[in-house]
């Protein structure tokens, strides 16, 4: 079987079984279920569990060879003792993908039951797992996790070693308005690696760029080799957690992996383009910047602000990660200079002063973004009194909903709360907006890094 087609079983299945489903709610068993049915998933929903005719409204069966419909994929939550024989009666059902929740393998050294299980598999189920919180798809409709319900559809799909922190993250995408098209949790990576979900996604129509937590690899060739061939269709960023000897330490106590050679891994993923995130944030700025915007077709950046002192401190924090702020060619500045009060400055950072309003940043923004030396916008903006941050959040969204003007432009909105509101619209209508400008020039960062990746890719 291709892997493609094996990988999809477990985002696009037709059916699903959740073997150890309960009736109690508050249950791991009993959560699959609900979030399974909450999602809207419009599969069939099998629940199994000899000792329950229905749950939460499904038809229950007593074991899965008993389900007379198309399972692909198998959700097991029953005890680490009992996974073995579950584990058999999927294969023997033809089912060819199971997520192992169950706790109690590798993880804790028990590496025995985990290899047994592998070795029934074999090659004609795929597992995901043990030791795992599920998988989140948000094309399919399918939750299936014990984490919250209401995750926000978005473009990055994201791999995660952590279970805790995976579960915590479904909640703080939606609150941030980042949105995720993917969500899984690979547990123990007995069988699926990350370097087999970084293949299937670079391929995925729905994901557009993708993102990791990672203490360790087993096989850290494997996942080099596919990152580098899926690099040239979707960005990747890696939280590589471990970076210091006592986090190296504390990974490989939690889930039993290598965690390896810091400087081994930086190489390694410089060599091939992977973008290293610092944390959570960071990575999500990055891919805010990359999934919202076309990717840059030059270097050439330009700093539009109300403030100049922010001005100031964006074009340091621009030269401190390599980023070009380009000089104004003559034709551009005279073009500025008649809209432009003459206490303005159009040199780069492009200052309108406290006194520009809404329709100066968007007669300024217009400019620039039809201009074709310029290759990418950085729109900063303070709040004063004077004018209404979500009127020139507007005038930027409007400059590619009706105009139709495309060029990567991050943004950044800094004051109190009208601020907020502003930056949160535009997350809301899809912009690479925030809080600071600091982040702004970090998502700007990942822009150009894309389009370096793009232009040298690895072994060119
Ligand atoms: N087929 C199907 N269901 C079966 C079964 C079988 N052969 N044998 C037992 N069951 C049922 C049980 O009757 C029970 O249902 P009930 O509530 O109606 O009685 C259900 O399966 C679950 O079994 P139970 O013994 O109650 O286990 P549990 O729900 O307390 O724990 C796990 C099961 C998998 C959740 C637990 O072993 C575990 O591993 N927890 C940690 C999970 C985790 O943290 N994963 C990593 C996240 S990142």
């Amino acid at each position: 079987m291709s892997l493609q087609r094996d990988i999809a079983y477990f985002f696009r299945p037709r059916g699903i079984a959740i073997v150890g489903a309960s009736k109690t709610p508050g249950k791991i068993g009993h959560e699959i279920v609900r979030n399974i049915s909450l999602s809207g998933y419009p599969g069939g929903i099998y629940p199994v569990n000899p000792n329950s005719d229905s749950i939460l409204g499904f038809k229950c069966y007593k074991s899965v060879g008993d389900i007379p419909s198309l399972v692909d994929l198998a959700v097991i939550v029953v005890p680490a003792n009992l996974v073995e024989n579950i584990v058999r009666d999927c294969v023997n059902k033809d089912i060819p993908a199971a997520i192992i929740i169950t706790s109690g393998f590798s993880e804790i050294g028990n590496k025995d039951l985990e290899e047994r299980i592998l070795s029934i598999a074999r090659s004609r189920l795929r597992i995901i797992g043990p030791n795992t919180f599920g998988i989140y798809c948000a094309k399919s409709k399918m939750n299936a996790t014990f984490g919250p319900n209401n995750v926000l559809e978005g473009k990055t799909a994201f791999i995660t070693q952590s279970g805790a922190l995976g579960l915590a993250l479904m909640d703080w995408t939606t609150e941030e308005k980042y949105g995720v098209s993917s969500i899984v949790s690979i547990g123990n990576k007995s069988d699926v690696d990350d370097a087999d979900l970084v293949e299937f996604f670079s391929m995925e129509p729905s994901t557009k760029s993708i993102l990791i937590y990672m203490e360790g690899l087993k096989d850290g060739r494997k996942f080099i080799e596919a990152s580098e061939k899926a690099i040239r269709k979707k960005p990747i960023v890696v939280i590589k957690a471990g970076s210091s000897k006592r986090g190296a330490q504390a990974a490989s106590s939690h889930t039993g992996s290598i965690a390896g050679q810091d400087t081994v891994f930086n190489a390694a993923f410089k060599q091939v383009g992977i973008m290293r995130a610092e944390g959570m944030t960071q990575a999500f700025d990055w891919m805010q910047a990359i999934n919202e915007n076309p990717v840059p077709l030059g270097e050439d950046l330009v700093i539009v602000t109300n403030g100049g002192g922010i001005g100031v401190l964006a074009t340091d924090k621009c030269e401190a990660l390599g980023l070009k702020i380009m000089d104004i060619p003559d034709d551009l500045s005279k073009e500025l200079r008649v809209i432009i009060p003459s206490f303005g400055s159009v040199k780069n950072p492009i200052d309108l002063t406290a006194n520009a309003d809404d329709a100066l940043y968007g007669k300024v923004l217009r400019i620039l973004v039809k201009n074709r030396q310029v290759d990418g916008v950085l729109a900063l903006f303070c709040q004063t009194a004077n004018i209404d941050p979500i009127l020139v959040a507007q005038v930027i969204t409007d400059l590619r909903e009706k105009e139709k003007l495309r060029k990567p432009i991050t943004c950044a909105f800094i004051g109190g709360h009208l601020s907020q509101i502003a930056y949160s619209r535009m997350l809301e209508k899809k912009f690479a907006a925030y809080p600071t400008a600091e982040r702004a020039v970090d998502g700007m960062y990942a822009l150009i890094s894309r389009y370096r990746q793009l232009r040298h890719p690895a072994g060119s």
